[in-house]
């Protein structure tokens, strides 16, 4: 537990498409979004893109971290959905918010990208590679939904959540010499066609590509109730600690329905498990950096509590970080 978050930030489209507005697009109703998802509604970008809502997240999360842009020396982007291939989302963000002294780059983990990207962060400043990093979880989902399928379009929404990470001040790796990298990653492709989307700027000559989120959501389903338990339990064995020496539980919000299964799974009560994916669906690499500011912001969080965060999603790719909450409630 060596890496500290020293803030955090988010932006939300301000266009919210509610489950009514949705049953006006397919044939679909709240009631069955509601019970089979507990999602209620979604933000959806219009004017926004996906640089300008990394880059607010991002200047917010600075701002609460009381970090200067320029301090930053490495800034990553996670999201499968921003509107831009080249330069990458985050070259385009350092440029906007003025982080001329990071190393910037994209990665693209799915829903699992946040905690990729922290586990990236955390072993570059254990290397000594780096000091202070900003890491951005950012969607623009509704750019690759296929907005006629109601399989998947009421699942998903934008927005983007940004954290600044760094070592503790006194460079002593947590204080207590425990310099193991406090995250289990996990990927396998050999069970990727449960949740894809082609390169919509690929070719092909008999135009069959087509650049739109495809799933067997029971599949997922599965696969996210069955694994997140065991990388939950993977993560604590190595940090030492057991479920109960949990206070949150911050899990990517796909539906509701998964993060109970969870909860039942390890034992704990849901109460330890935050939620906003009524609010918001589900956002992807987005979803964990959002509930984290919402939780920080809404004073939820007290300094010394210990946060495990989840993702699971396309790859298949799922991991889990562990990380003691650093700033005063
Ligand atoms: N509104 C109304 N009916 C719908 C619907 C919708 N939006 N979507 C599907 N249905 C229908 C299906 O056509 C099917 O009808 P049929 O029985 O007449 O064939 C019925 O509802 C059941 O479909 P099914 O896909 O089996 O439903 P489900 O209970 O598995 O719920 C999901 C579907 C997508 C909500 C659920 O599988 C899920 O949440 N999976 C995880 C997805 C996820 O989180 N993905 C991202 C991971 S990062």
């Amino acid at each position: 537990m060596f890496v500290k978050i020293k803030g955090t930030g988010s932006c939300l489209p301000e266009k919210v498409l509610d489950n009514f507005e949705i049953s006006q697009l397919v044939d679909t109703n709240d009631e069955w979004i509601q019970s089979r998802t507990g999602i209620k509604s979604r933000h959806i970008a219009r004017e926004e893109t996906a640089v300008s809502m990394a880059a607010k997240a991002a200047k917010r999360a600075l701002e609460d971290a009381q970090v200067a842009a320029e301090e930053i020396d490495l800034l990553i982007v996670s999201s499968v959905s921003s509107e831009q291939l080249l330069p990458c989302t985050a070259c385009s963000v350092q440029k906007e918010i003025g982080a001329v002294n990071a190393a910037a780059f994209d990665l693209n983990a799915a829903c699992s990208g946040f905690i990729v990207a922290y586990q990236m962060a955390a072993g570059q400043i254990k290397a000594g590679l780096s000091k202070k990093a900003l890491l951005i979880g950012v969607e623009c989902l509704s750019n690759i939904v296929n907005w006629e399928d109601r399989g998947t379009c009421i699942l998903f929404g934008d927005g983007a959540g940004a954290a600044v990470v760094s070592a503790d001040e006194d460079g002593n790796i947590d204080g207590r010499g425990n310099i193991e990298i406090p995250s289990v990653l996990h990927s396998d492709g050999s069970r990727g066609e449960v949740l894809t989307c082609q390169n919509p700027t690929g070719k092909r000559a008999d135009g069959s590509l087509k650049g739109y989120v495809a799933m067997d959501g029971r599949e997922i389903y599965k696969f996210a109730a069955r694994q997140v338990p065991v990388v939950v339990k993977e993560i604590l064995e190595k940090a030492g600690k057991s479920v109960e020496e949990v206070d949150l539980f911050v899990l990517h919000q796909a539906n509701a329905r998964i993060v109970d299964a969870v909860a039942r799974r390890l034992h704990i009560g849901i109460e330890k498990f935050p939620m906003n994916l009524q609010e918001y669906g589900n956002t992807s690499s987005a979803s964990v950096p959002i509930l984290l500011n919402e939780l920080n912001r809404n004073g939820l969080l007290k300094k010394g509590q210990k946060l495990v965060l989840a993702g699971f999603g396309a790859g298949l790719s799922w991991g889990a970080d562990i990380l003691e909450w650093d700033i005063k409630g």
